[in-house]
């Protein structure tokens, strides 16, 4: 099958060399003319695991390619995806525009039997004036519009693409259902289903899933906050509770709260699209609520040890909003550091590969120190903070770090050590909910 992809993202690219894999002949389109010749080089700008190596082969199989060109990418294709982004825009609503402008531009080139479908995270609605847009735009045209929502996690996509929990088809037209259900043939079975349902279910289907993902974690970072208060050990709740298969283990785990491009956005554009249809989400607010004052958590806990910061020196360990990626987007990190800074504290940071991204990203990024090691930017701190839980971080030298440091103070924002461990090593430890 001739396949397009509209946007070069974590979603699109991930999307199209995976769709490639399956022996589909795949275009990636982007209008940023510089990814696109970096891509058509064989590197891909995200770090993301196994991606480079997939996108490598199926360019070299001829199976996949890259263009800013619309007409080129489009004029071929049996289905078109659009992966391009929907930002927050105001009162919390889905910014729709550059999807709007993307599809407007691909009617015109696309095939009259072509089934356009939306893999960006668009709210309830979409598809509809979508179609009417096409519609208006094209009378010849028996173009389809479909929703295939993606629920693939950053540093895990293409084992998520691969080995899905289900693959979720929105059509209101037997042609589109047909035509998805073959381009997913390679993957569904028994232990990947295939959910067939209208477009407005499947649209609903992707803000419920993160919606309920992000209350996982508000919820257990509530029970954290009062686990603290009373001296149990949330790590042991989590675990008390995750054995139920009912609640399931994943998405408990307590911490300074959730950041990326999807859960605040996505839980604030639904709240948003409710309020238009005069809803009020009582639940899907307070999240945004929990988590938004998450960061300051971290604050409060260094006080303790310092009432004031200015003239400390704090090393921050970790700046993507999770491991396994550089993604920086709605990172905890800048806003932390971003307190820091402003009650006068110097602050030292390390990533092992998110500091690139947040050197462009944050504003203040010249008065930061970019260690070169996770002990270079330990060097004579006052005290540790751990925003991001990689592996290298865990794996460190405690006994090392400390002697590294000035100070004793280990803010583990996301329990990666136990107690004894920290204080073993000659640390005064606080992790959270614990
Ligand atoms: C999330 C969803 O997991 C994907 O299914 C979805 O497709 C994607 O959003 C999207 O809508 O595009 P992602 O943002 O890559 O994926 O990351 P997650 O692994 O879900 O983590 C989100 C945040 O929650 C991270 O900051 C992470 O540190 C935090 N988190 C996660 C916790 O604080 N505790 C947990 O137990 C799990």
């Amino acid at each position: 099958m001739n396949i397009s992809i509209i946007g070069t993202g974590y979603v699109g690219l991930t999307t199209g060399v995976c769709l490639a894999d399956f022996g589909h002949t795949v275009a990636c389109v982007d209008i940023d003319a510089e990814k696109i010749a970096l891509l058509q080089s064989g590197s891909s700008p995200l770090f993301e695991t196994g991606l480079e190596d997939l996108m490598k082969k199926n360019a070299a199989e001829k199976r996949l390619f890259f263009t800013t060109d619309f007409s080129e990418g489009v004029c071929n294709a049996d289905v078109v995806f659009f992966a391009v982004p929907t930002p927050q825009g105001d009162y919390g609503k889905a910014n729709l525009s550059i999807l709007f402008d993307a599809v407007r531009t691909c009617v015109q080139h696309a095939k009259p039997t072509a089934v356009f479908v939306v893999r960006s995270t668009a709210p309830v609605g979409t598809v509809a004036k979508l179609k009417e847009m096409i519609t208006d735009l094209r009378n010849d045209a028996t173009l389809t519009v479909a929703s295939n929502p993606e629920f693939l996690s950053e540093g895990n996509a293409i084992e998520n693409f691969f080995h899905p929990d289900r693959v979720v088809i929105g059509a209101d037209d037997e042609h589109a259902k047909n035509i998805l259900s073959e381009v997913y043939r390679p993957i569904v079975n028994g232990e990947h289903p295939l959910v067939i349902t209208t477009c407005a279910s499947a649209e609903v289907i992707k803000y419920t899933a993160n919606a309920f993902l992000a209350l996982k974690i508000s919820f257990i970072n509530e029970i954290a906050d009062f686990c603290e208060l009373i001296g149990a050990d949330v790590k042991e709740v989590a675990r008390g509770i995750g054995y139920d298969k009912r609640i399931g283990s994943q998405f408990l785990e307590a911490g300074i709260g959730y950041g990326g491009s999807c859960f605040g956005k996505d839980t604030k554009a639904l709240v948003a699209r409710g309020e238009e249809q005069g809803y009020e989400f009582k639940i899907i607010k307070a999240l945004s609520t929990v988590n938004d004052s998450r960061y300051a958590l971290v604050l409060k806990k260094l006080k303790k040890y310092y009432p004031n910061f200015s003239g400390l020196r704090i090393a921050v360990l970790g700046l993507a909003f999770k491991p396994m990626t550089n993604d920086v987007r709605d990172t905890p990190a800048e806003r932390i550091i971003f307190e820091l800074l402003e009650s006068g504290a110097r602050v030292s940071v390390f990533d092992p590969v998110a500091m690139p991204g947040f050197k462009k990203q944050f504003k203040r990024s010249e008065e930061l120190l970019f260690g070169s090691s996770l002990y270079d930017a330990l060097t004579d701190a006052d005290a540790c903070i751990i925003i991001t839980k990689w592996n290298e971080f865990k794996n460190c030298d405690l006994a090392k770090a400390r002697v590294r440091m000035k100070g004793d103070v280990l803010i583990d924002g996301r329990n990666m050590f136990e107690r004894k461990d920290a204080e073993q090593a000659g640390f005064r430890y606080e992790g959270v909910g614990r």
